[in-house]
């Protein structure tokens, strides 16, 4: 079996002396989909925030493509190749689209033709960039934002790419209904109702997920918490529950034991 593009061995992490994290261990494949899975407060967060660099790691070890990434600081762990959206809708409201997705070429400086062929590949995962470029950060949709976020991580050309929970931004009663719906949604190009924006949001997530895994160039880390959206996207799931990783193996495995056990609410 190849290396690991990261690796997590017994990693603890206390937040204001308290034990977060127990001793997770996880791995990610190249080309891999990860999914995170697990109720609110179990250490989803704090586990990605420990890989980025947020949180120092007491005890552990974290590996990318084989090197000890956990001495390093954020910045030079996210220029080893760590591209990270956090949880909410981490854009700059009052900088235009265009001027959102600019901060993400800044890490390669990427100028010119090279400039336009990254942000043409974005604009081909969420074409709804291209029509908002002019637009402040702050008046798109949740779901907008989220894309945004997710285009502006993609330009820094990670080898992995974390995601927190990329459907929060979406009314969860909305994701619920539209359910099988959005399977259905081959071309997502649906009038500007509030019902039908965030159906289309939530398909040009999931579409450019699998997009990227075809493409076999990154590996994603997914938090999320919709079982339905992780069975579509995800090659792999850990479960986890007050800290622990407490179940994990390839998608088809995420039985309703699992979710009734360590998922749902
Ligand atoms: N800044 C903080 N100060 C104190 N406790 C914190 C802090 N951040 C997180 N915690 C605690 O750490 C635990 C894990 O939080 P974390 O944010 O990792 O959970 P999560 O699984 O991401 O939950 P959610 O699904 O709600 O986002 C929780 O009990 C939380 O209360
Ligand atoms: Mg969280």
């Amino acid at each position: 079996m190849s290396t690991p593009l990261l690796q997590l061995s017994a990693v603890e992490t206390y937040i204001g002396g308290s034990r977060i994290l127990r001793g997770v261990d996880l791995e990610i494949f190249p080309g891999e989909v990860v999914a995170l899975m697990g109720r609110n407060g179990v250490g989803k967060t704090t586990t990605l925030r420990s890989i980025t660099g947020i949180l120092p790691v007491r005890a552990g070890s974290i590996l990318l493509a084989g090197q000890p990434i956990h001495p390093l600081a954020i910045d030079a762990r996210a220029r080893a190749g760590l591209g990270y959206v956090p949880q909410g809708r981490d854009i700059f409201p009052h900088l235009t689209v265009e001027e959102n997705l600019q901060i993400g070429l800044v890490v390669h400086r990427r100028k010119g033709a090279a400039a336009r062929a990254a942000l043409d590949r974005v604009f081909a995962l969420f074409p709804v960039l291209r029509e908002m470029l002019g637009r402040k950060g702050g008046v798109l949709s949740g779901g907008q934002q989220q894309q945004l976020a997710i285009g502006r991580a993609l330009l820094t050309e990670p080898k992995l790419l974390i995601l927190d929970e990329p459907t929060e931004g979406i009314q969860p009663s909305i994701i619920d209904q539209i359910g099988d719906t959005l399977k259905q949604l081959k071309a997502p190009r649906a009038p500007a109702t509030a019902l039908d924006e965030a159906a289309r949001a939530v398909a040009e997530i999931r579409h450019a997920v699998q997009q990227l895994k075809q493409e076999h160039s990154l590996a994603i880390l997914l938090v999320e918490q919709y079982v339905d959206f992780c069975r579509d996207v995800a090659d792999r799931f850990y479960a986890m529950d007050r800290g622990a990783i407490v179940a994990s193996g390839p998608i088809q495995g995420l039985t309703d034991e699992i979710v009734k056990a360590h998922l749902q609410v």
